[in-house]
């Protein structure tokens, strides 16, 4: 990968990751059952689906200046969130309890705006697009201090330690997300020569048979063979 990919993918990624935080925030919003804890989340979707929109923003823009099939490659689709940002069991809110939920999007703010900083050196903080980044990171960090004061008010026993312990937790399983879908994406490449000409000889194989066995045509189907395979 070279480092236009390189960055296409990271445009490509966090343009997925803010996608499924959106959807996350709205089956949130969706399930509250206090209104002004469904329009936060309400509020909070909006957010990360501007998020989203302007780095497929930038994702075009940049793959517009590369080759048509490096940016087909680097292309957003909807189907590829599923399995890697949102959970094939459901949405977070419906199967976590709501203090791990709650946890959950703390710790994820926070390492979501880190993870823009990266973003922000790679666009250059001067640049019309480097502004619109800093202004998303002050979203990110808005929306963890939201997380952060939810917590506090409804968990007042919790120490500074459970949260440091939550965002351990979350930086070792995004981390070890990235690492599996990386060695997906290698495992893919790998494989897929191999699958290619095993269909390849399959195909070769099956024209070389002789078929007139399975030709039933003008055949009084009652008088076969119970043996016979149709
Ligand atoms: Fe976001
Ligand atoms: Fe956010």
């Amino acid at each position: 990968m070279n480092d236009e990919e390189k960055n296409l993918n990271i445009l490509l990624e966090t343009a997925s990751a803010e996608f499924g935080s959106a959807l996350e925030m709205l089956a949130a919003c969706k399930l509250s059952d206090k209104s002004n804890l469904c329009s936060g989340y309400f509020n909070h979707a909006k957010d990360e689906y501007n998020h989203a929109e302007t780095l497929m923003s930038f994702l075009s823009k940049f793959g517009r200046k590369t080759s048509t099939k490096i940016a087909r490659e680097y292309r957003f689709n909807t189907r590829s969130l599923i399995g890697k940002y949102l959970s094939r069991d459901g949405f977070l809110v419906e199967t976590m309890n709501i203090k791990d939920f709650i946890a959950y999007v703390y710790t994820n703010e926070l390492l979501a705006k880190e993870s823009f900083e990266g973003i922000l050196n790679l666009l250059k903080p001067n640049t019309k697009e480097g502004k619109q980044i800093s202004l998303i990171m002050q979203d990110e960090l808005r929306h963890h201090g939201l997380a952060k004061k939810y917590f506090l008010k409804h968990y007042p026993k919790l120490q500074p330690w459970h949260l440091k312990a939550y965002k351990l937790k979350g930086t070792i399983s995004n981390k070890g997300r990235k690492f599996y879908f990386k060695n997906l994406r290698f495992l893919d490449k790998l494989f897929s020569p191999l699958y290619l000409l095993m269909a390849y000889f399959a195909g070769v194989t099956v024209s070389f048979l002789n078929l007139n066995e399975f030709n039933k045509k003008g055949k009084n189907l009652m008088e076969l063979s119970p043996k016979s395979i149709i």
